[in-house]
């Protein structure tokens, strides 16, 4: 059992605050991409298995692969069968793309068609909420407003059809420290998230581009923050229309209207940042590959 799994960018990223619980209430606008990994699955025996061609998995931990699974049959009430998990991984890892949600939001995927294809997508998104804020968004895929903890979705209008270059500079960062940032410093410039919604409604490209905007990238530490701008600026000096920051980062993307121009720019960015590429958007619900 294969299926793709798609990364996602934030069209526009916002923080409305800090909660009772820990978390923060967000405001974003997410749109799936074709960049993918491909996800595998073969029953066996017993046990669980999880194998990652590409990076590292965490050692000693649970994996995100398998609380998900296991909170899959414990909604079905029944025991887990033997599985097997293969990540073919192409897409950065810790880049703000939700990579690694895209593969669990797959597995969930591949497990509903396997073992209960009446299973709605509102009830696997809740499933796969147990294991991440951004999971019922990467499991429901395609356009879509994301508020509270990033699970309150609202479909969107599809983003007109453009090209967008993703570009993954060479460091990373720590999720829950950039919203600790967040909650000691004022934020000066915040998306329109309402603006960008509309843009999209309108199928107006130009207006997406000039509504792209997310908070973190002010509280990213100074060099980080230089870099990223750099970053835009070489993509907008190469035709993007313009350019963010994706997720709590780092990758940055710019947004293309004609594919020569992304072609072009992602081989003017690759000598100097390895993991660039090239992707368009996509509509809701992964292709079963
Ligand atoms: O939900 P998830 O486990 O992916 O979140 C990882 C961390 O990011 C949380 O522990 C929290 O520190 C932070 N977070 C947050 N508010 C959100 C989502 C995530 O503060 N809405």
């Amino acid at each position: 059992m294969r299926r793709e799994a798609p990364c996602k960018v934030n069209l526009a990223l916002d923080i409305l605050g800090q909660r009772a619980d820990g978390y923060h209430d967000m405001r974003m606008v997410m749109q799936t991409v074709s960049l993918c990994d491909t996800v595998c699955v073969e029953e066996t025996p017993a046990g669980f298995t999880l194998f990652a061609s590409g990076i590292s998995l965490p050692e000693g931990k649970k994996t995100l692969e398998r609380q998900a699974a296991e909170a899959f049959f414990s909604f079905l009430g029944r025991p887990m069968p033997g599985l097997a998990v293969t990540l073919e991984k192409k897409t950065p890892a810790y880049a703000g793309l939700g990579g690694g949600s895209a593969d669990v939001a797959a597995l969930l995927w591949i497990l509903r068609d396997r073992y209960c294809p009446e299973l709605s997508s509102e009830a696997l998104e809740q499933i796969g909420l147990t294991v991440g804020s951004d999971m019922p968004f990467c499991v429901r895929g395609g356009t879509a407003l994301a508020e509270g903890r990033g699970e309150v979705l609202t479909d969107l209008r599809a983003l007109p059809d453009c090209r967008l270059v993703l570009c993954k500079p060479n460091f990373e960062i720590h999720t829950p420290e950039l919203f600790a940032q967040v909650d000691r410093k004022p934020l000066k410039a915040r998306p329109d998230i309402d603006a960008m919604a509309a843009a999209l409604e309108r199928e107006d490209l130009a207006g997406v581009a000039r509504h792209l905007g997310n908070v973190f990238e002010e509280v990213l530490p100074e060099p980080f923050q230089r870099e990223v701008a750099a970053i835009k600026e070489q993509l907008i000096a190469l035709g993007a229309l313009n350019a963010a920051m994706s997720g709590s980062g780092p990758t940055v993307f710019g947004i293309f209207r004609e594919e020569v121009d992304a072609v072009q720019a992602a081989a003017a960015l690759r000598p100097a940042y390895q993991q660039t590429f090239l992707a368009e958007p996509l509509k809701k619900f992964p292709t079963v590959v």
